[in-house]
């Protein structure tokens, strides 16, 4: 089995609330076509423009309150219509694409989840489904509410699901030594143990994303693929294993 990530930023244009990159999801979901049923997928996306500013405008992260209920619920409801769009198109490519909300089979605590009820996406991958998860709300034990990311999700499956690869598609080329927009900035082929951020090798962003990106594929039981998601055939490439964007050194 193999688990995508559609990164927010590649399904939809994180500046423009609501904004869809429909030829974007549908090249994706015709290179996936090629490789299924041959292989399994399980597919997660980000919150991108629909849940992201939602979930800033209700402020969710900070917790259960009685006003942040409603918005609760509408920010899982705009990941809905995200969710939506997306199984729409991988069922027009006849994939069986399955919406799994993560809000009904995950508990979470800090950010991370600490329950998961996976029998059901066990049930669909052995049936040949597509489980479509994505970045939720979801309910937390120390905040009543959170927020659930896409990447907290993948963690979770990865360690427990065993999948054969992780693909994360974003919006650059992979990792890189420096913010991507700097001009000596060096995309970085393959990520080990050194590039951790307590290790030496300089890897930006130490305190956002990346490093927790790195972390986590680092501790996945699989080979991981962070690869730009914008550029057709660059999916075909990671899930056929060949050389493209940041991998993990095996
Ligand atoms: C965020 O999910 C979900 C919500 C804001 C509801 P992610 O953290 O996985 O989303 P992206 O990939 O950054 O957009």
């Amino acid at each position: 089995m193999i688990i995508v990530k559609l990164g927010g930023s590649v399904i939809s244009n994180k500046n423009k609330p609501f904004s869809f990159n429909e030829n974007v999801v549908e090249n994706l979901a015709e290179e996936i076509s090629q490789f299924y049923p041959e292989k399994k997928f399980l597919v997660v996306h980000g919150g991108g423009s629909f849940g992201h500013p939602l979930a800033k405008k209700y402020e969710l992260r900070k917790g259960l309150n009685e006003e942040r209920k409603v918005g609760f619920s509408y920010t899982h409801e705009a990941m809905l219509e995200l969710n939506k769009k997306i199984i729409n198109i991988f069922l027009e490519k006849n994939l069986p694409a399955f919406s799994v909300s993560p809000s009904s089979i995950f508990l979470i605590e800090k950010g991370e989840i600490v329950e998961g009820w996976l029998k059901i996406i066990e049930e669909l991958l052995d049936k040949d489904f597509i489980p479509v998860l994505f970045g939720d709300v979801a309910i937390a034990k120390d905040k009543g509410i959170d927020i659930l990311s896409g990447d907290q999700i993948i963690s979770f499956l990865a360690n427990k699901m065993k999948p054969e690869k992780v693909i994360f598609l974003m919006d650059v080329d992979g990792i890189y030594t420096k913010s991507p927009e700097e001009k000596d900035a060096e995309l970085i082929e393959v990520i080990d143990e050194k590039l951790k951020p307590e290790g030496k090798a300089g890897v930006y962003d130490v305190t956002g994303g990346i490093k927790n990106k790195i972390e986590q594929a680092l501790k996945m039981p699989c080979q991981v693929y962070f690869i730009n998601g914008m550029i057709k055939g660059n999916l075909t490439k990671a899930i056929k294993g060949e050389k493209i964007g940041t991998r993990k050194k095996l």
